[in-house]
């Protein structure tokens, strides 16, 4: 038997295609699954990796479930804020302003 899905899960896709790797996608990934585990959000926040977004010059790339909510450029240092402004307003935040 699967896992069940709550009806308020909320995905966040990360790129770990080359180019967002070398911009640091997989420690943004890190942290990000660090706050949501840090927040008890587990069972309705995901953060997932993929593949190439086709956005390389503009990485690291993430779009967030329900709304397709693109953040290019965020950083791993502002996982926590980055976090806080999707669940929130599902709005994507100006990386630049975190
Ligand atoms: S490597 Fe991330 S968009 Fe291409």
């Amino acid at each position: 038997m699967g896992k069940r899905k709550t009806a308020r899960e909320f995905v966040i896709f990360v790129c770990a295609g080359d180019s967002c790797r070398e911009r640091k996608s997989k420690k943004l990934h890190k942290r990000l699954v660090e706050c949501i585990a840090q927040r008890k959000l587990s069972g309705s926040v995901r953060c997932v990796r993929t593949e190439c977004m086709g956005r390389c010059e503009d990485g690291p790339n993430i779009i967030a479930c329900p709304g397709a909510i693109a953040v290019c450029g965020a950083k791993p240092k502002t996982a926590d804020e980055l976090l806080d402004s999707l669940l929130k307003s599902g709005v994507a935040p100006d990386p630049s302003e975190l």
